[in-house]
């Protein structure tokens, strides 16, 4: 397929790899366009305006930060007709926004919906990242095929927010456990109990989840760098869950919690670093 990739970040660096392996014709965008150089070697077509990215393409993947710059880089140019395209959204952000862009797309001739992933920068390059689509029968039908270079097996979620608000649920969980599992591991440190003695009872718990050994190392040795997902994006996430939840009646005390406890991770310097570095905003490092 001739497709478009509008955002060669963390994500899209390693979804664009896997596309030009998997054989598409693939033309890459980015505001700052050092970072699309090295997919050149690889096949990409590199366009210095987001209009040159989309201009022949089908397909226009987004794999941009918030829809802040969704907006930016879609509705800011000169040429705004995407008649006869379909746009997928795979970034992180509410599903009221994701229907808001849809909206304003439609009104400019265009077929769009939301494919939000779960996984990071490996799942993306081996092609095993979950994706979470939110789209009609017939739009997940006819890119069904294309999703397989990215995820074995798409899981069709509703329709478009719905997708986006699943992804959300999902994060609620990162932010919480990696928040939960630093106070706890702060606990066992400041009181001197082994740390293996205290990760062996929990792994044969019903309390274990895998991200915790995933993280460990991180957070032994205090080490944050070399993120897959920093915590600059799980502080937008965390606003995004907060919004959501209060727009469905929900308490959002515990995301209020969260939002302090990664805020004060930023003001600590620690926004582009791993989202494990809420660590030392809960253990006062
Ligand atoms: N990393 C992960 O593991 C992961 C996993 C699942 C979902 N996600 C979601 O996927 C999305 C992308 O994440 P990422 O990790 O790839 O983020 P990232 O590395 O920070 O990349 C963000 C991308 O958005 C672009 N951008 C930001 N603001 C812009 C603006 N105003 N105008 C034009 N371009 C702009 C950046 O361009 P520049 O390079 O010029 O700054 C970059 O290409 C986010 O919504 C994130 O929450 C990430």
């Amino acid at each position: 397929m001739n497709l478009a990739l509008l955002g060669v970040g963390l994500m899209g660096y390693p979804v664009a790899e896997r596309l030009l392996q998997s054989g598409h014709q693939l033309t890459v965008y980015n505001r700052t366009i050092a970072k699309v150089y090295p997919l050149k070697e690889k096949g990409a077509r590199i366009a210095r305006t987001p209009q040159e990215a989309w201009s022949e393409a089908e397909g226009i993947l987004l794999t941009l930060s918030d829809a802040q710059a969704i907006a930016d880089v879609l509705f800011s140019g000169t040429y705004s007709d995407f008649l006869g395209k379909t746009i997928i959204q795979m970034g992180t952000i509410g599903p009221s926004e994701s229907r808001a862009i849809q909206k304003e797309l439609a009104a400019r001739g265009a077929d769009y919906f939301e494919c939000p992933v779960l996984g990071s920068r490996q799942e993306a390059a081996e092609g095993t990242l979950i994706l979470l689509v939110g789209s009609s029968d017939a739009q997940f039908q006819k890119w069904k095929g294309f999703f397989k270079a990215l995820g074995p097996d798409p899981w069709h979620i509703g329709g478009v927010g719905q997708a986006a608000a699943l992804k959300l649920a999902l994060n609620q969980l990162i932010a919480s456990h990696a928040v939960g599992f630093s106070l706890s591991l702060g606990l066992i440190e400041r009181n001197h109990i082994p740390v293996e003695i205290f990760m062996d009872i929990l792994r044969q718990s019903a309390l274990y989840a895998p991200m915790f050994d995933k993280k460990l190392a991180n957070w032994l040795r205090r080490d944050y760098a070399r993120p897959n997902f920093p915590a600059k994006h799980l502080f937008k996430d965390v606003a995004l869950i907060f919004q959501e939840a209060k727009d469905k009646g929900l308490s959002t005390e515990s995301l209020e919690a969260l939002r302090q406890l990664l805020l004060k991770t930023m003001d600590k310097g620690l926004g582009d670093l791993d989202y494990s570095s809420v660590f030392n905003a809960v253990n006062n490092i």
